[in-house]
């Protein structure tokens, strides 16, 4: 009997792996899947009823469905798993086919993947996904970077599976090596900017206004509405409906506030300082899960170390009208250190990035979509070149007009004692961008004198040393 043979297989049926099968099941593609776990090879089978998909027993069950060249997809998590799956299938594989890593990997590690592969005949593809588990299911924004013939095999099913707008699919294909992964991370990065400022607005309502959860509710609902529209919001409103299972309190309440992080939004800041590009928000945003993470040292601070009440005595519909434009100000700011970011890693890692091609993939199925997106993909489309997101018309518009009502939140939130230590990043990377003088010469003059470190002067060429202070 000749065993039928499937288009793809995808090792790991976890929350990712399984919903991402059947959502290409749905676009008529077939699929294997693999997992060590049988109860999850159960599961999938079960759950795809009809559809063209099948759960493989064994490793070589699943090679042996495989339509050939094999394109082998894993989802799993990253770092030492993902070393181990391609350890274990790679004797099973044969010089063109094809191995994709649809993790959260790190971009080194994609690197070394494709390097050790390579010799061997073996395409890799470092594709990073984002969109959760519904988006997995659904149409995530996917981010794929590697060989661009590899690439061409698997792209009508991406593009099939990927989330739309306005029929574009959200997924293209980035660039050599390990640009897919990087893309993902610095987006990683940049949503971690996004939830620390919707975080710091939260602490304002709460702790300054004293809000209520149903209150809470109202205010992201009706930002979702406009300017702000974006996930993060969607789901923030949604956050604050949520009751207990006892029907008792809202969840919100009961969670403990400490966060944690998988660490990508740390990668993105590590590698920002090593190509020194500041990424202020996304440093700050990864400083303050770090700092959430100190509740006893918190605890045991907050009795000695005192502070204003943080009451605040303004006007609630004025303070939440400020706050949405001081919030829209700032995740312009967000999304601007992510693309100055990438901008640099393109020529450094020789990426080629196509700025315009990410804000149009990141506009529906990840986790950073927002109606934000489409007005920068627009300002990349005006100038690909563009040094900064800031310096685009519209955006400078936007900034120049709403920089005030930030200045006006922060001093409200530093009287009162609320921490807004986002809001404040946000705004020092527009002062300190903007500032045509930075106090460096004071810099220079300094390491010259204690190091002989030289310096450069604005009245002629060349570099200088002075004994200072004889
Ligand atoms: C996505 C997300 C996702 C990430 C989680 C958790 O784009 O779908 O970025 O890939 O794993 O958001 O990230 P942290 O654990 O680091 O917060």
């Amino acid at each position: 009997m000749s065993e039928s043979k499937y288009d793809l297989g995808m090792i790991g049926l976890g929350v990712m792996g399984r919903n991402l099968v059947l959502n290409m099941a749905d676009h008529k593609f077939s699929v294997v899947g693999f997992d060590k776990d049988m109860k999850k090879v159960d599961a999938l089978e079960k759950e795809a009823g009809e559809r063209d998909v099948k759960g493989a027993r064994s490793l070589q069950e699943f090679i042996s469905s495989l339509n050939k060249p094999r394109a082998v997809m894993m989802l799993v998590p990253a770092g030492a798993p993902v070393d181990a799956v391609i350890k274990e299938i790679l004797p099973h594989l044969e010089s063109g086919d094809l191995i994709i890593d649809g993790g959260n990997s790190h971009y080194v590690d994609t690197n070394r993947h494709e390097k050790e592969l390579s010799p061997k005949g073996i395409h890799f593809l470092g594709v990073g996904i984002s969109g959760g588990e519904k988006g997995a299911r659904f149409g995530p924004s996917m981010m794929p970077g590697g060989a661009k013939e590899a690439y061409a095999t698997v792209k009508p099913i991406f593009e099939a599976v990927a989330a739309k707008v306005n029929g574009d699919p959200c997924v293209t294909y980035l660039g050599p090596g390990s640009a897919g992964h990087y893309v993902k991370s610095v987006h990683n990065g940049i949503e971690y900017a996004l939830i620390e400022l919707i975080s710091e607005t939260y602490n304002i309502f709460k702790r300054g206004l004293g809000l209520s959860n149903d209150e809470l509710h109202q205010i992201y609902k009706k930002w979702n509405e406009g300017l702000l529209e974006s996930f993060l919001i969607e789901i923030t409103e949604k956050i604050f409906l949520q009751p207990t299972d006892d029907a008792k309190s809202r969840l919100i309440d009961l969670i403990k506030d400490q966060a944690k992080q998988k660490g990508t939004g740390k990668w993105t800041s590590q590698d920002a300082m090593e190509l020194q590009v500041p990424v202020p928000l996304i440093d700050l945003a990864v400083d303050m899960r770090d700092m959430t993470g100190y509740k006893k040292e918190r605890v045991d601070a907050a009795k000695i170390l005192k502070g204003p009440d943080a009451k605040l005595s303004e006007d609630k519909e004025k303070l939440i009208g400020k706050m949405e434009s001081a919030l829209y100000f700032a995740m312009i700011t967000a999304y601007a250190q992510g693309m100055a970011l990438l901008r640099k890693a393109s020529d450094e890692y020789k990426y080629n990035l196509d700025p315009e091609a990410i804000a149009r993939i990141w506009r529906g199925g990840c986790i950073i979509r927002a109606r934000l997106l489409e007005d920068i993909r627009q300002a990349f489309t005006r100038k690909a070149d563009l040094p900064n997101l800031m310096v685009d018309q519209k955006f400078a518009g936007d900034l120049n007009k709403r920089q005030d009502d930030v200045r006006s939140i922060i001093q409200l939130a530093v009287k009162a004692g609320i921490p807004v230590p986002g809001f404040m990043a946000a705004l020092s990377y527009f002062d300190s961008y903007r500032s045509e003088w930075l106090p460096a010469n004071l810099i220079q003059a300094q390491r010259d004198f204690f190091g002989s470190h030289t310096y450069e002067r604005i009245d002629k060429e060349g570099v200088f040393h002075t004994e200072w202070g004889k």
